[in-house]
């Protein structure tokens, strides 16, 4: 268990991650927008973290575990933010299939690799908005709503996320995959 960081700061850490991530798919784009090559592995990857560490992980932490609770604590100011923030989820989620279904076209024609990079843009520009937003409003209210206690039992939550939804090591797989990918 991260048992030096409070939950906010576990998930404020994911954040980064998944801004590496997203500061490689940039480059794929500009790539893809002036018909430069197709780098397909690169791109599969970060479809892949997108979906597995975003999704899979982050998303989960937040939407099973995180916001029941800050509902709970703060039913007004929580639960309004809590629904705003699970429609953000939902587009994300809608984005990133979008992308993913255009990646296999991209390889096949110049259209392809433009809606592809298109797609990608639009996933990661959302993402971006929902992280700044949550950096903003979030993290402050869970770190002022929750009790001890309960930011313990959300920490055990989490490290059940990564071992049981995600499979053993496969979180730091991803957080070593995002570095990969930012170092090119
Ligand atoms: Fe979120
Ligand atoms: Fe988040």
């Amino acid at each position: 268990m991260k048992m030096t960081l409070t939950p906010a700061g576990v998930l404020k850490q994911e954040h980064e991650t998944v801004g590496l991530v997203l500061d490689a798919a940039a480059r794929e784009i500009r790539c893809l927008g002036a018909l430069g090559p197709l780098r397909t592995d690169r791109i599969e990857q970060i479809l892949r973290f997108l979906r597995e560490f975003v999704e899979c992980c982050h998303h989960c932490k937040e939407e099973k575990f995180l916001f029941p609770m800050i509902r709970a604590c703060s039913p007004r100011e929580g639960g309004d933010l809590v629904e705003a923030l699970l429609e953000d989820h939902a587009q994300s989620c809608r984005l990133s299939k979008v992308a993913r279904r255009s990646f296999e076209a991209a390889a096949r024609s110049d259209v392809g690799a433009v809606v592809l990079g298109a797609g990608l843009d639009a996933c990661a520009r959302f993402l971006r908005t929902h992280m700044a937003r949550e950096d903003a409003v979030l993290w402050p209210l869970v770190d002022r709503s929750l009790s001890p206690r309960d930011q313990t039992s959300l920490l055990v939550a989490f490290d059940k996320v990564e071992a049981q939804e995600m499979g053993l090591g496969a979180h730091d797989r991803l957080q070593q995959l995002a570095r990969d990918l930012a170092r090119e």
